[in-house]
Protein backbone atom coordinates (compact mmCIF):
# COMPACT_ATOMS: atom_id res chain seq x y z
CA UNK A 1 0.00 0.00 0.00
CA UNK A 2 2.76 2.62 1.21
CA UNK A 3 4.16 2.12 -2.50
CA UNK A 4 1.42 4.60 -3.75
CA UNK A 5 2.18 7.41 -1.13
CA UNK A 6 5.33 9.99 -3.13
CA UNK A 7 8.68 9.71 -1.71
CA UNK A 8 8.61 11.68 0.90
CA UNK A 9 5.72 10.26 2.77
CA UNK A 10 7.66 6.89 2.39
CA UNK A 11 10.24 8.39 3.78
CA UNK A 12 8.90 9.37 7.27
CA UNK A 13 6.74 6.05 7.91
CA UNK A 14 10.08 4.47 7.30
CA UNK A 15 11.71 6.77 10.22
CA UNK A 16 8.30 6.00 12.37
CA UNK A 17 7.99 2.48 12.06
CA UNK A 18 12.20 2.43 12.94
CA UNK A 19 11.56 4.66 15.93
CA UNK A 20 12.48 7.47 15.05
CA UNK A 21 11.31 11.21 15.11
CA UNK A 22 9.34 12.70 12.22
CA UNK A 23 7.63 16.54 12.33
CA UNK A 24 4.78 17.01 10.23
CA UNK A 25 2.70 19.92 9.20
CA UNK A 26 -0.72 19.83 11.14
CA UNK A 27 -3.43 22.29 9.57
CA UNK A 28 -2.95 23.72 13.54
CA UNK A 29 1.45 23.80 14.32
CA UNK A 30 3.92 21.30 12.93
CA UNK A 31 3.78 18.09 15.06
CA UNK A 32 7.13 16.14 16.51
CA UNK A 33 5.81 12.74 15.48
CA UNK A 34 6.59 9.15 17.17
CA UNK A 35 4.73 5.86 16.23
CA UNK A 36 2.28 6.04 19.09
CA UNK A 37 3.14 2.22 19.93
CA UNK A 38 6.55 2.64 20.25
CA UNK A 39 7.45 3.54 24.22
CA UNK A 40 11.24 4.17 23.20
CA UNK A 41 10.12 5.99 20.38
CA UNK A 42 7.63 7.99 22.77
CA UNK A 43 10.22 8.59 24.68
CA UNK A 44 12.31 10.37 22.42
CA UNK A 45 9.93 13.23 21.99
CA UNK A 46 9.75 13.80 25.83
CA UNK A 47 13.61 13.90 25.88
CA UNK A 48 13.58 15.87 22.21
CA UNK A 49 11.14 19.01 23.82
CA UNK A 50 12.53 19.00 26.83
CA UNK A 51 8.91 18.27 28.37
CA UNK A 52 8.25 16.91 31.71
CA UNK A 53 7.01 13.09 31.63
CA UNK A 54 3.54 14.09 33.24
CA UNK A 55 2.64 16.16 30.40
CA UNK A 56 0.14 14.09 28.34
CA UNK A 57 0.39 13.67 24.24
CA UNK A 58 -2.20 14.22 21.81
CA UNK A 59 -2.41 10.78 19.41
CA UNK A 60 -2.87 11.69 15.89
CA UNK A 61 -5.49 9.06 14.14
CA UNK A 62 -6.43 8.66 9.93
CA UNK A 63 -10.13 7.72 10.57
CA UNK A 64 -12.77 7.78 12.67
CA UNK A 65 -12.44 3.86 12.97
CA UNK A 66 -9.17 3.95 15.10
CA UNK A 67 -10.89 5.76 17.69
CA UNK A 68 -11.94 2.34 19.48
CA UNK A 69 -8.26 0.84 19.52
CA UNK A 70 -7.40 3.88 21.57
CA UNK A 71 -10.51 4.98 24.12
CA UNK A 72 -13.12 3.50 25.35
CA UNK A 73 -16.76 4.31 26.98
CA UNK A 74 -16.52 6.48 23.94
CA UNK A 75 -19.74 9.01 24.42
CA UNK A 76 -22.23 9.88 21.86
CA UNK A 77 -21.21 13.50 22.16
CA UNK A 78 -17.87 12.38 21.04
CA UNK A 79 -19.22 11.24 17.56
CA UNK A 80 -20.73 14.26 17.42
CA UNK A 81 -18.24 16.74 17.88
CA UNK A 82 -15.88 14.09 15.30
CA UNK A 83 -18.45 13.73 12.73
CA UNK A 84 -18.87 17.79 12.31
CA UNK A 85 -15.43 18.49 13.32
CA UNK A 86 -12.69 16.13 11.94
CA UNK A 87 -10.37 16.42 10.26
CA UNK A 88 -9.72 19.54 11.95
CA UNK A 89 -8.35 21.59 15.26
CA UNK A 90 -10.06 20.02 17.98
CA UNK A 91 -8.77 17.57 20.23
CA UNK A 92 -11.27 15.11 22.48
CA UNK A 93 -9.93 13.66 25.56
CA UNK A 94 -11.68 10.23 26.44
CA UNK A 95 -11.01 7.18 28.87
CA UNK A 96 -7.72 5.25 27.78
CA UNK A 97 -7.98 2.18 26.20
CA UNK A 98 -6.06 -0.03 28.72
CA UNK A 99 -4.02 -1.55 25.50
CA UNK A 100 -2.89 2.44 25.55
CA UNK A 101 0.53 2.98 27.35
CA UNK A 102 0.58 5.20 30.11
CA UNK A 103 3.36 7.24 28.91
CA UNK A 104 1.40 8.50 26.53
CA UNK A 105 -1.03 9.82 29.03
CA UNK A 106 1.17 11.54 31.57
CA UNK A 107 -0.21 8.62 33.58
CA UNK A 108 -3.25 9.40 33.75
CA UNK A 109 -6.67 7.12 32.40
CA UNK A 110 -7.19 9.50 29.61
CA UNK A 111 -5.93 9.98 26.33
CA UNK A 112 -5.83 13.44 23.94
CA UNK A 113 -6.65 12.27 20.31
CA UNK A 114 -7.29 14.18 16.84
CA UNK A 115 -7.59 13.47 13.42
CA UNK A 116 -5.77 16.72 11.69
CA UNK A 117 -6.67 18.34 8.39
CA UNK A 118 -3.76 18.79 6.68
CA UNK A 119 -3.27 16.71 4.01
CA UNK A 120 0.57 15.59 4.23
CA UNK A 121 -0.33 14.72 7.92
CA UNK A 122 -3.81 12.60 6.74
CA UNK A 123 -1.26 11.05 4.21
CA UNK A 124 1.68 10.06 6.64
CA UNK A 125 -0.82 8.74 9.16
CA UNK A 126 -2.64 6.69 6.67
CA UNK A 127 0.48 5.46 5.02
CA UNK A 128 1.64 4.15 8.09
CA UNK A 129 -1.90 2.87 9.13
CA UNK A 130 -1.44 3.68 13.20
CA UNK A 131 -1.49 6.84 15.40
CA UNK A 132 1.00 9.28 16.14
CA UNK A 133 2.18 10.52 19.26
CA UNK A 134 2.75 14.67 18.23
CA UNK A 135 2.82 17.50 20.60
CA UNK A 136 3.68 20.35 18.94
CA UNK A 137 7.52 20.73 17.40
CA UNK A 138 9.22 23.07 19.94
CA UNK A 139 11.11 23.36 22.86
CA UNK A 140 8.96 22.84 26.46
CA UNK A 141 7.67 26.49 27.07
CA UNK A 142 8.64 27.97 23.85
CA UNK A 143 6.24 28.89 20.84
CA UNK A 144 5.18 26.32 18.44
CA UNK A 145 6.55 26.27 15.11
CA UNK A 146 4.42 26.90 11.88
CA UNK A 147 6.90 26.67 9.28
CA UNK A 148 8.97 23.52 8.42
CA UNK A 149 11.99 26.40 9.28
CA UNK A 150 10.81 27.24 12.10
CA UNK A 151 10.77 23.34 13.35
CA UNK A 152 14.14 23.23 12.62
CA UNK A 153 15.57 26.19 14.26
CA UNK A 154 13.61 25.19 17.35
CA UNK A 155 14.95 21.37 17.36
CA UNK A 156 17.49 21.17 14.68
CA UNK A 157 19.24 17.78 14.72
CA UNK A 158 17.00 16.44 17.61
CA UNK A 159 14.54 15.46 15.07
CA UNK A 160 15.20 12.63 12.36
CA UNK A 161 13.19 13.35 9.58
CA UNK A 162 10.82 16.90 8.62
CA UNK A 163 8.38 16.69 6.34
CA UNK A 164 8.08 20.09 5.20
CA UNK A 165 5.26 21.80 3.88
CA UNK A 166 3.28 24.99 3.61
CA UNK A 167 3.04 27.64 6.37
CA UNK A 168 -0.15 25.88 8.93
CA UNK A 169 -3.23 27.19 7.69
CA UNK A 170 -4.70 27.76 11.56
CA UNK A 171 -1.85 29.19 13.42
CA UNK A 172 -2.52 27.83 16.74
CA UNK A 173 -3.16 25.20 18.25
CA UNK A 174 -6.44 22.79 18.73
CA UNK A 175 -9.38 23.17 21.17
CA UNK A 176 -9.08 20.79 23.47
CA UNK A 177 -12.49 19.16 24.66
CA UNK A 178 -12.33 16.98 27.40
CA UNK A 179 -15.36 14.28 27.48
CA UNK A 180 -14.19 12.09 29.77
CA UNK A 181 -15.65 13.79 33.03
CA UNK A 182 -19.24 14.32 34.22
CA UNK A 183 -19.94 17.22 31.34
CA UNK A 184 -18.09 18.68 28.62
CA UNK A 185 -14.92 21.22 29.56
CA UNK A 186 -12.66 23.02 27.31
CA UNK A 187 -9.47 22.44 28.60
CA UNK A 188 -7.64 24.71 25.90
CA UNK A 189 -9.71 26.92 23.83
CA UNK A 190 -8.61 27.55 19.98
CA UNK A 191 -10.18 28.77 16.86
CA UNK A 192 -13.22 26.00 17.36
CA UNK A 193 -14.81 28.29 19.84
CA UNK A 194 -17.33 27.52 22.31
CA UNK A 195 -20.40 28.41 21.39
CA UNK A 196 -19.70 26.82 18.02
CA UNK A 197 -19.12 23.08 20.43
CA UNK A 198 -22.55 24.23 22.69
CA UNK A 199 -24.52 24.54 19.54
CA UNK A 200 -23.22 20.60 18.17
CA UNK A 201 -23.62 19.08 21.57
CA UNK A 202 -27.10 21.28 22.17
CA UNK A 203 -26.09 22.08 25.90
CA UNK A 204 -23.71 24.52 27.84
CA UNK A 205 -20.08 23.28 28.67
CA UNK A 206 -18.75 23.45 32.41
CA UNK A 207 -17.15 26.45 33.40
CA UNK A 208 -13.54 25.96 34.19
CA UNK A 209 -14.57 26.08 38.09
CA UNK A 210 -16.71 23.57 37.83
CA UNK A 211 -14.01 21.63 36.13
CA UNK A 212 -10.59 21.03 37.72
CA UNK A 213 -8.29 19.81 35.10
CA UNK A 214 -6.65 16.51 36.50
CA UNK A 215 -3.35 17.83 34.70
CA UNK A 216 -1.32 20.54 34.93
CA UNK A 217 -1.05 19.80 31.31
CA UNK A 218 -1.66 23.62 31.22
CA UNK A 219 1.38 25.14 32.91
CA UNK A 220 0.74 28.78 33.23
CA UNK A 221 4.32 29.55 31.29
CA UNK A 222 3.72 28.03 27.64
CA UNK A 223 4.21 29.61 24.28
CA UNK A 224 6.63 32.47 24.92
CA UNK A 225 9.05 34.13 22.88
CA UNK A 226 12.54 34.88 24.83
CA UNK A 227 11.62 38.87 24.97
CA UNK A 228 9.60 40.03 27.71
CA UNK A 229 5.95 40.12 26.37
CA UNK A 230 3.64 42.22 27.50
CA UNK A 231 -0.38 42.53 26.96
CA UNK A 232 -2.18 45.30 27.33
CA UNK A 233 -5.56 47.36 26.50
CA UNK A 234 -5.56 49.71 23.73
CA UNK A 235 -6.65 52.69 26.30
CA UNK A 236 -3.09 52.23 28.25
CA UNK A 237 -0.85 52.11 25.05
CA UNK A 238 -0.36 55.43 24.53
CA UNK A 239 0.17 56.10 28.42
CA UNK A 240 2.68 53.54 28.64
CA UNK A 241 4.95 54.54 25.75
CA UNK A 242 4.81 57.76 27.23
CA UNK A 243 6.58 56.71 30.23
CA UNK A 244 8.94 54.24 28.70
CA UNK A 245 12.45 55.09 29.69
CA UNK A 246 15.61 54.80 27.10
CA UNK A 247 16.93 51.61 28.70
CA UNK A 248 13.45 50.08 27.76
CA UNK A 249 13.91 51.04 23.89
CA UNK A 250 13.69 49.99 21.29
CA UNK A 251 10.49 48.33 21.80
CA UNK A 252 8.42 46.25 19.46
CA UNK A 253 4.29 47.17 19.76
CA UNK A 254 1.55 44.25 17.86
CA UNK A 255 -1.57 46.63 16.96
CA UNK A 256 -4.25 46.20 15.11
CA UNK A 257 -3.94 49.38 14.05
CA UNK A 258 -2.21 52.94 15.16
CA UNK A 259 -3.77 54.41 18.38
CA UNK A 260 -6.73 55.66 17.87
CA UNK A 261 -7.97 59.70 19.01
CA UNK A 262 -9.64 58.06 22.28
CA UNK A 263 -6.42 56.01 23.37
CA UNK A 264 -4.64 58.90 23.36
CA UNK A 265 -3.76 61.57 25.91
CA UNK A 266 -3.37 64.95 25.36
CA UNK A 267 -4.19 66.64 21.99
CA UNK A 268 -5.09 63.71 20.11
CA UNK A 269 -3.24 64.34 16.64
CA UNK A 270 0.39 65.36 17.93
CA UNK A 271 0.41 62.88 20.48
CA UNK A 272 -0.41 60.24 18.18
CA UNK A 273 2.18 61.54 15.65
CA UNK A 274 4.56 61.17 18.54
CA UNK A 275 3.69 57.70 19.19
CA UNK A 276 3.54 56.45 15.95
CA UNK A 277 6.88 58.48 15.17
CA UNK A 278 9.23 57.83 17.38
CA UNK A 279 11.99 55.55 15.92
CA UNK A 280 12.47 53.78 19.12
CA UNK A 281 9.27 52.44 19.15
CA UNK A 282 8.19 49.74 15.99
CA UNK A 283 5.24 49.52 14.82
CA UNK A 284 3.60 45.60 13.51
CA UNK A 285 0.52 45.67 12.40
CA UNK A 286 -1.88 42.27 12.48
CA UNK A 287 -4.90 41.59 11.18
CA UNK A 288 -8.52 42.30 11.97
CA UNK A 289 -9.94 39.01 11.56
CA UNK A 290 -9.06 36.09 14.21
CA UNK A 291 -8.72 33.80 11.94
CA UNK A 292 -5.66 35.65 10.02
CA UNK A 293 -4.63 36.89 13.33
CA UNK A 294 -3.89 33.63 14.70
CA UNK A 295 -2.32 32.27 10.72
CA UNK A 296 -0.18 35.08 11.51
CA UNK A 297 0.52 35.15 15.47
CA UNK A 298 3.50 32.50 16.73
CA UNK A 299 5.46 32.92 13.27
CA UNK A 300 5.46 37.23 13.72
CA UNK A 301 6.83 36.51 17.13
CA UNK A 302 9.03 34.68 16.13
CA UNK A 303 10.39 37.19 14.03
CA UNK A 304 10.32 39.88 16.20
CA UNK A 305 12.21 37.57 18.88
CA UNK A 306 15.44 37.85 16.55
CA UNK A 307 15.27 41.43 16.72
CA UNK A 308 17.18 42.83 19.65
CA UNK A 309 13.61 44.23 21.08
CA UNK A 310 13.50 44.98 24.88
CA UNK A 311 9.72 44.08 24.31
CA UNK A 312 6.92 43.34 22.66
CA UNK A 313 4.12 45.17 23.90
CA UNK A 314 1.01 43.63 22.04
CA UNK A 315 -2.55 45.39 22.56
CA UNK A 316 -5.27 43.15 23.55
CA UNK A 317 -7.25 42.22 20.61
CA UNK A 318 -10.96 42.23 20.86
CA UNK A 319 -13.01 40.53 23.59
CA UNK A 320 -15.52 39.02 21.74
CA UNK A 321 -15.67 34.80 21.86
CA UNK A 322 -14.05 33.85 18.57
CA UNK A 323 -10.29 35.44 19.93
CA UNK A 324 -10.44 33.42 22.92
CA UNK A 325 -8.29 30.65 21.28
CA UNK A 326 -5.53 34.07 20.37
CA UNK A 327 -6.29 35.47 23.68
CA UNK A 328 -5.03 32.41 25.67
CA UNK A 329 -2.31 32.53 23.67
CA UNK A 330 -1.12 35.97 24.73
CA UNK A 331 -2.11 35.71 28.47
CA UNK A 332 0.31 33.06 28.26
CA UNK A 333 3.11 34.35 26.47
CA UNK A 334 2.99 37.23 28.87
CA UNK A 335 2.88 35.60 32.11
CA UNK A 336 6.54 34.71 31.57
CA UNK A 337 7.64 38.85 31.54
O1 LIG B 1 -2.94 21.50 17.45
C1 LIG B 1 -2.46 20.71 18.26
O2 LIG B 1 -3.11 20.20 19.18
C2 LIG B 1 -0.97 20.36 18.07
C3 LIG B 1 -0.80 19.59 16.77
C4 LIG B 1 0.60 19.10 16.55
O3 LIG B 1 -1.73 18.53 16.72
N1 LIG B 1 -0.50 19.60 19.19
C5 LIG B 1 -0.28 20.13 20.41
O4 LIG B 1 0.28 19.24 21.29
O5 LIG B 1 -0.52 21.28 20.68
P1 LIG B 1 0.96 19.69 22.67
O6 LIG B 1 1.52 18.45 23.26
O7 LIG B 1 1.89 20.78 22.42
O8 LIG B 1 -0.24 20.14 23.53
C6 LIG B 1 -1.14 19.15 23.92
C7 LIG B 1 -1.92 19.59 25.11
C8 LIG B 1 -1.09 19.66 26.36
O9 LIG B 1 -1.38 20.87 27.05
C9 LIG B 1 -1.58 18.46 27.15
O10 LIG B 1 -1.53 18.67 28.53
C10 LIG B 1 -3.01 18.32 26.66
O11 LIG B 1 -2.92 18.61 25.30
N2 LIG B 1 -3.46 16.94 26.78
C11 LIG B 1 -3.09 15.88 26.05
N3 LIG B 1 -3.66 14.76 26.50
C12 LIG B 1 -4.41 15.13 27.56
C13 LIG B 1 -5.21 14.42 28.51
N4 LIG B 1 -5.36 13.11 28.46
N5 LIG B 1 -5.83 15.13 29.47
C14 LIG B 1 -5.68 16.48 29.55
N6 LIG B 1 -4.90 17.20 28.71
C15 LIG B 1 -4.29 16.53 27.74
MG1 LIG C 1 2.81 22.50 22.70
Amino acid sequence: MIKDYPDNIQQAVKYLKAGKLVAFPTETVYGLGAHARQPEAITKIFLAKQRPFTHPLIVHLAHLDQLAAWAIDIPAEAYLLANTYWPGPLTLVLKKHPAVSTLLTGGQDTIGLRIPAHPLALALLQALGEGIAAPSANRFCRLSPTTAAAVFEELGKQVDYILAGDACQVGIESTIVDLSGQRPAILRPGMITAQQLETILEKPLATASDHAPRVAGMHPVHYAPETPLLLIPAAEISTFLENLTNIELPIAVLAQHTPSRQDVAGPADSARRALVQNPAIHWFYMAATPQEYAHDLYCTLRELDKQGFKKILVVAPPHDPAWAGIHDRLQKAASRA
